[in-house]
């Protein structure tokens, strides 16, 4: 089983329903050619979530002004716009129907909140660095209004239509416990294709996992794109005056209860959202397999900026330097992407200097590539192929010699193996290490849906191989 549930890669469901019509985006740009070039460049950005530009404001669904303050009573000349914009605003709204207004540019950037204030018909005020940031702006804002974005889906709906009752083929499992994301990293589309974060209640993911446990599964791993920013509603059990919502810390804490199940996984987890009470659990739930994936993508403050990712590469040191502290047999797994737009020699040397300081058991590693409708595709300085290919070499040589030193560093300690099925050679078993290698051993097909102790011989670059402790 592959251990990496992300992004549009991962799922095997079927595609969300695409809906709605264009949505109608009137941009009015003031000044300099600098604003005219920003105003296309919003519009090719938005062009993926569903909006096509109009050239008057009646019957926008988004307006933008897009100011410039080089001009004496700039900010008095969008005011007065502003109020003939409100009178628009008021009357599709009497025709049930909604104008988001936004104001980008210097004038934004110089008033401010004070914008919002002084004129109340403005939903959205922009800086000219956020225009990255526009599309999830926009895509918070309709969600929290509950409308639908053009490619989004009802999570809600689909998870109410699962079966709690699943047949499980092997020992070991996913489970879904969250859909969607809102983190909005520029090179991704799961925000737009999947939709809003959404957490199931941990009664359903209760039920679900008894009746994989009854069904003979030992490791379950809880799934989902951005799996620990899940926050479902608390069970109904759960004593009175408690939190409406659980955390994965706790969710993984009760799971952990459910008797037959023996090991926890979860992914795909966020920098961001690794709290205090996941690191606990990860320290003191021994069901908790020591290994985690939590990407990086990049190792230069510059490039995760730009990727939106929302730390820096120093916070993500430190994360990982406490979560090490709450686990010390914890390995590491991560993904990368090299030749971001704007990515620099100086830029990918960081990220190969990151990769070193941390140190991983595996990793995945990408050529950046455009995913249409995401803010990168619009962004400046695309990098070339032939260099993004050299840079994904490197990077690659230095991960596959770290993950073969890992393998190595096993020879000779004794590991749990969950035992999957039976592997190609006579008498021979194949099952998974809590660090996931697929191990190779003799035994009795008896052990077959156990977990049994063995010691680890030998270590190739996928796999360990290693003999039965106790065993002939
Ligand atoms: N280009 C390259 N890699 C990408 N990923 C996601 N989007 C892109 C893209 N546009 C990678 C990220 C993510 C993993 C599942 O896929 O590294 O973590
Ligand atoms: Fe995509 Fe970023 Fe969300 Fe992961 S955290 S699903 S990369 S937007």
């Amino acid at each position: 089983m592959s251990h990496t549930i992300h992004e549009d890669t991962a799922s095997t469901k079927p595609a969300p329903k695409a809906s709605t019509s264009p949505k109608k985006l009137f941009i009015k740009t003031y000044g300099c050619q600098m604003n005219v070039y920003d105003s296309e460049r919003i519009s090719e950005i938005l062009a993926p979530i569903g909006y096509e530009a109009i050239d008057t404001p009646k019957d926008a669904d988004l307006v933008i002004l897009n100011t410039c303050h080089i001009r004496e009573k700039a900010a008095e000349k969008v005011y007065s716009e502003l109020g003939r914009i409100r009178k628009l605003k008021t009357a599709k709204n009497e025709a049930g129907g909604k104008m988001t207004v936004a104001v980008a540019g210097c004038v934004a950037q110089a008033e401010g909140e004070e914008i919002l204030r002084r004129a109340p018909v403005v939903d959205l005020v922009l800086g000219p660095q956020t225009y990255h940031k526009l599309p999830e702006m926009i895509a918070k804002l309709s969600r929290s209004r509950g409308e639908n974005l053009a490619t989004e889906f009802d999570t809600k709906e689909k998870f109410d239509a699962l079966p709690a009752a699943r047949k499980p083929k092997g020992y070991a499992a996913f489970l879904t416990i969250q859909e969607g994301c809102d983190k909005f990293c520029t090179f991704c589309v799961v925000p737009y294709t999947r939709g809003a974060e959404f957490s199931r209640p941990v009664d359903q993911i209760i039920a679900e996992a008894r009746s994989l446990a009854a069904a003979g599964v030992r490791e379950i791993t809880l799934i989902g794109q951005n799996v620990n920013a899940y926050h479902g509603a608390a069970p109904r059990s759960a004593p009175p005056g408690g939190p409406a919502t659980w955390g994965l810390g706790q969710l993984i804490r009760h799971v952990a209860k459910i008797g037959g199940v023996e090991r926890l996984r979860f992914t795909t987890s966020h920098p961001r959202d690794m709290d205090d009470d996941l690191i606990e659990a990860l320290g003191q739930e021994s069901k908790l397999m020591p290994y985690l994936h939590l990407p990086l993508q990049a190792g230069s403050d510059r490039i995760l900026k730009a990727m939106n990712r929302g730390h820096t590469y120093e916070q993500y040191r430190d994360l990982i330097g406490r979560i090490r502290k709450a686990r010390p047999d914890l390995a590491l797994s991560s993904d990368f992407i090299v030749g971001f737009p704007g990515e620099s020699e100086l830029d990918f040397e960081r990220t190969m200097a990151a990769v070193r300081e941390i140190g991983y058991g595996s990793a995945f590693s990408f050529k950046y590539s455009v995913r249409p409708g995401t803010p990168g595709g619009a962004m400046h300085g695309q990098v070339d192929e032939a260099v993004k290919t050299e840079r994904l070499a490197r990077l690659q040589k230095l991960l596959v010699a770290q993950q073969e030193d890992f393998n190595k560093s096993l020879i000779g300690r004794t590991l749990p193996i969950l035992v999957e099925g039976t592997g190609k050679g006579a008498g021979e078993l194949f099952g998974r290490s809590p660090y996931l290698q697929g191990t190779h051993f003799t035994g009795p097909q008896s052990a077959i849906g156990q977990i049994v102790d063995v010691t680890i011989t030998d270590a190739g670059r996928n796999s360990l191989s290693g003999v039965l402790s106790g065993g002939p």
